[in-house]
């Protein structure tokens, strides 16, 4: 576990209040907003400064973010980070500039920098579990036969790998469950939209979809109408996040279920620094319980969803 001055990590002093940064991905989807919405309202509640900066999906400028909250000088930085590989360099950075790290639903390359030695936390979803949850969902739905197009999310992402890894590892031990096609939409809507599409075109005897988020399903859905197909019936579709279209899909009949990744991260991650900032130890990772919606219970969540 984490603690300050342990292996080299920064210390946090104790104070009144704190400048902390929190480097986001983009904004281009209702998570990543509901994400924001959450840290700045926690930031606010404890009148905390916040430096909030947006990459616009460029690892690149995630790096420059970073770079520019050191030369400002906070007290630590939430990191979100877009990609595993890009993003260590600014992790290792921060780090050496004496400014503690907590990333935040996405992860860095585990096999360079370490949790405990070169940030303080990861906290987020378990991502495996979640394909993994996505997939047993797809095998009884379809009585363990399917033809399954996958849209990955963005690659080189710890959810489009993990999500992945989760699903394969159970459609491998179903002999009836074939997945014929696996390209990233980027975790974009339509993005999903045209590659499911261009998928559709290629795979005309595809009979399910699995989306890395609920982003995607929803661009997926609307391909699958264009090409007069059903929705829910000729294609069974399964996905990721609970957001309220996503939820209304499945009310809709179109979606099958969304396996939850809350996004609501905003009293978690600044209760955590504050521990840290006391000297407590901090567990290496910190795990959200995520719901699972599916036509049982969406109506009675849609009020919650984002
Ligand atoms: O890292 C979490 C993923 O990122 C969410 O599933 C997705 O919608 C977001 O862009």
């Amino acid at each position: 576990a984490a603690s300050a001055g342990a292996q080299g990590l920064p210390a946090m002093k104790q104070k009144e209040t704190y400048k902390v940064g929190f480097a986001q991905t983009e904004s281009n989807n209702p998570w990543r907003i509901a994400q924001t919405e959450s840290m700045k309202a926690e930031a606010a509640k404890r009148g905390w400064q916040l430096v909030y900066t947006d990459a616009a999906g460029s690892a690149a400028k995630q790096v420059a973010d970073v770079d520019s909250m050191i030369a400002q000088g906070v007290d630590l930085i939430f990191l979100a980070p877009r990609e595993e590989k890009p993003l260590v360099p600014a992790v290792m950075k921060a780090k050496r500039a004496g400014i503690p790290v907590i990333l935040l639903d996405r992860t860095v390359d585990e096999s360079v920098a370490k949790a405990g030695r070169d940030y303080v936390t990861f906290i987020g979803s378990d991502f495996v579990e979640e394909g993994r949850r996505a997939a047993q969902w797809l095998v009884k739905a379809t009585n363990g036969n399917a033809r399954i197009i996958q849209l990955e999310g963005t690659a080189g992402s710890s959810p489009a790998n993990d999500r992945r890894k989760g699903f394969e590892e159970v459609i491998a031990k179903n002999p009836g469950m074939k997945i014929v096609a696996s390209q990233s939409g980027d975790f974009v809507r339509d993005k999903g939209r045209q590659v499911t599409e261009t998928l559709l075109q290629a795979h005309p005897d595809a009979t399910a979809i699995y989306a890395h988020n609920d982003e995607m399903v929803i661009g997926a859905i609307a391909a699958v109408e264009a090409a007069g197909r059903t929705p829910g019936k000729d294609i069974r579709l399964v996905s990721i996040d609970g957001t309220r279209d996503a939820l209304q899909a499945i009310i809709d009949g179109k979606l099958g279920a969304t396996v939850e990744c809350s996004p609501r991260f905003g009293p978690k991650a600044f209760d955590t620094a504050l521990r840290y900032a006391k000297g407590e130890k901090i567990e290496p990772k910190i795990i959200n319980e995520d719901q699972f919606f599916d036509a049982s219970n969406a109506a009675a969540k849609i009020g919650e969803a984002f």
